[in-house]
Parts: structure tokens; C-alpha cells; sequence
């Protein structure tokens, strides 16, 4: 018996604490957690279940902070046309699985040489449909914005740290200023 009510989710940080405990390097340890999180997003008990968190924008739920390995498991539930800003996480990782609904993901490249303070120049590397079951990887520093295309849609977030605890960068990609952020309203939520 884990600690959750979803026996798809217990498994899931079982698996994760097998995966952490092999020490492997960053860029290895981060895209192993890719198939871990494909599986679990796959599972029709926390599709249901996810069908009864409420939306709320600004919002992060709360599914496990990890004491061993800190490493954090979160939910996102957008509203509909939900377009976030340009952003980055940090310096951590996100592992980023759709578990309902249609979302698009843009991957920015910066292109200036970042000595202005306040400022960057974003161009538009990637746009690309993440229906339901597609996993993305968000390195560190890498500029971004998750956007809803569906009515409703969830989020399963996998981070390398509980966040607000980091800063973020917000991009403006219309005047080029940035900012920082602390990220979302966390809120926990019991599965
Ligand atoms: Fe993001």
C-alpha cells in the first residue's frame, strides 16, 4: 500500500525513487523520467479522478514533494484559450505530461547576447500539438510557453524542486522586457 488512493500514482514515485537512486547524471536522470510519466499519464484512474480538480488560473495543485530526492509532482488545469507568457523555469527541470485535453507547446530560442539588463529577444523555434499523452522535456534556462487548445485541459508536472522557491524569467515577446517570477499559487491536493 503506497500513500495515495491511485495505485497508478503509488507506483509512479515507487518507480521514481528506483530511478533517483541511480545517481545517474542530470540530462540522463531527467529524460529517464520521460517513460515513467508517458505511463502514468496513461492511467484511466487519475484521467477520472483529474476530471474533478477545479480550474483555477494562476494555480499549481500539489501531488508530492519528494522528502528523499525533493524532487516534486504537480498539476496544472487549464482554462479554456489559456495562453501563458513566455516564460523559463530556472535553474531546474520540468518533465511535462498532457493528461486530458489539447495543449500547445512553443519552444523560443534567445537570440540576442543577453547584456541588457531587462531585455531579451525571443525567436520561435518550436510549435508543436501535445494532445493527451504527449511528454515534453523543459531543461533548465529554456524559454517557453504551454498553451490550452481545448475546452479544458490537465497537466501532470514532474520539477526537479518544489517551485517559488527559484526564480523564473517572464518574457515579453512584444517589447523584449523581462521579469522574474516566483511561479504559481501552489495549493495541495490529495489523490
Ligand atoms: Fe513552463
Amino acid at each position: 500500500m503506497g500513500q495515495y488512493s491511485i495505485p497508478a500514482f503509488n507506483e509512479f514515485i515507487d518507480e521514481m525513487h528506483e530511478h533517483f537512486a541511480k545517481g545517474l547524471p542530470e540530462v540522463e536522470q531527467w529524460e529517464g523520467v520521460r517513460p515513467l510519466l508517458r505511463k502514468l499519464i496513461s492511467d484511466d484512474a487519475l484521467l477520472e479522478a483529474s476530471k474533478g480538480w477545479e480550474r483555477k488560473k494562476g494555480r499549481e495543485y500539489i501531488l508530492h514533494h519528494d522528502p528523499e530526492y525533493d524532487f516534486f509532482v504537480g498539476a496544472l488545469v487549464r482554462e479554456p484559450k489559456h495562453t501563458a507568457m513566455a516564460h523559463d523555469h530556472g535553474p531546474t527541470w520540468t518533465i511535462y505530461g498532457v493528461l486530458d485535453g489539447q495543449e500547445v507547446t512553443h519552444v523560443y530560442e534567445r537570440t540576442d547576447d543577453g547584456s541588457k539588463e531587462g531585455y531579451a529577444e525571443l525567436e520561435l523555434k518550436v510549435r508543436s500539438d501535445a494532445p493527451a499523452g504527449t511528454v515534453d522535456i523543459v531543461p533548465p534556462h529554456i524559454p517557453h510557453a504551454e498553451n490550452g487548445n481545448s475546452p479544458r485541459s490537465v497537466a501532470i508536472t514532474v520539477r526537479t524542486t518544489k517551485p517559488g522557491s527559484y526564480d523564473q524569467v517572464m518574457f515579453n515577446l512584444e517589447t523584449g522586457k523581462t521579469g522574474t517570477s516566483r511561479g504559481l499559487v501552489l495549493v495541495p491536493l490529495a489523490i
